[in-house]
């Protein structure tokens, strides 16, 4: 399953994130690649010791807690910090690769957080770049996405995905992974299923009581698949 969420950072917000990402320095993005990514990774990434790393962290943080739509397609337990990244010039693209299963949480040794869900948060206007298509393949098929900035995609982490090479201007985003408080991706996609069709019915009909009958049931599918 593929969510895209709009607006999920404020205008106010875009311009900030890319304020303090201008005055960042950017290394190379092998940093947090995997042995088979690293062979395909080709970007820059900010380095865990940049300036303005935890402000912008916390800002997207902030934009996903506050979101339901992100809220119901990720169902997320723990989100690790997110990362940035810039794909131009020579460093501008990303071939097929998977995302490692289980990721090292930064400065905690020892501490894992499974990833059950990828995220793409855009920063940069669609029309101010030259390709940076990022593809996803899974169970769905192939899906090419270049968001509006500020919008958000949503896929499992178990699929191969690329982003193609930046010919002109710059892509930045920021991307992360969550553990979702449900591991399987059919069952999560489930329940995002009822939840929106619930979200359109309470629009409708109001809370009328097959609403919260059928709400509970929503419940009690996440009591019985949910793990913490
Ligand atoms: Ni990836």
């Amino acid at each position: 399953m593929l969510v895209t969420i709009d607006n999920v950072l404020t205008p106010d917000e875009l311009t900030t994130a890319r304020e303090l990402l201008s005055r960042s320095r950017w290394d190379s993005g092998l940093i947090t690649a995997g042995p088979q990514a690293a062979t395909a990774k080709n970007n820059q990434q900010l380095a865990e010791d940049a300036e303005h790393l935890p402000a912008l962290r916390r800002m997207v943080l902030d934009a996903l807690n506050r979101d339901p739509i992100f809220f119901a397609a990720a169902l997320p337990l723990k989100i690790l910090p997110p990362f940035f990244n810039r794909y131009a010039g020579e460093a501008n693209t990303y071939g097929f690769h998977t995302d490692n299963a289980m990721r090292l949480v930064p400065g905690m040794a020892g501490t894992y957080v499974r990833a059950d869900v990828s995220a793409t948060l855009f920063l940069s206007d669609p029309e101010d770049y030259e390709g940076g298509v990022l593809t996803i393949e899974d169970t769905f098929g192939s899906h090419g996405v270049k968001g509006k900035a500020g919008s958000l995609v949503v896929y499992p982490s178990s699929s191969i995905h690329a982003v193609s090479p930046v010919t002109r201007g710059e892509r930045v985003a920021c991307f992360m992974f969550m553990q979702s408080m449900v591991r399987d991706p059919g069952q999560r996609r489930l329940l995002y299923d009822m939840d929106m069709a619930l979200l359109q019915l309470r629009q409708d009909v109001g809370e009328s009581e097959p609403v919260v009958r059928l709400t509970g049931t929503y419940h009690n599918l996440l009591r019985r698949w949910a793990e913490n």
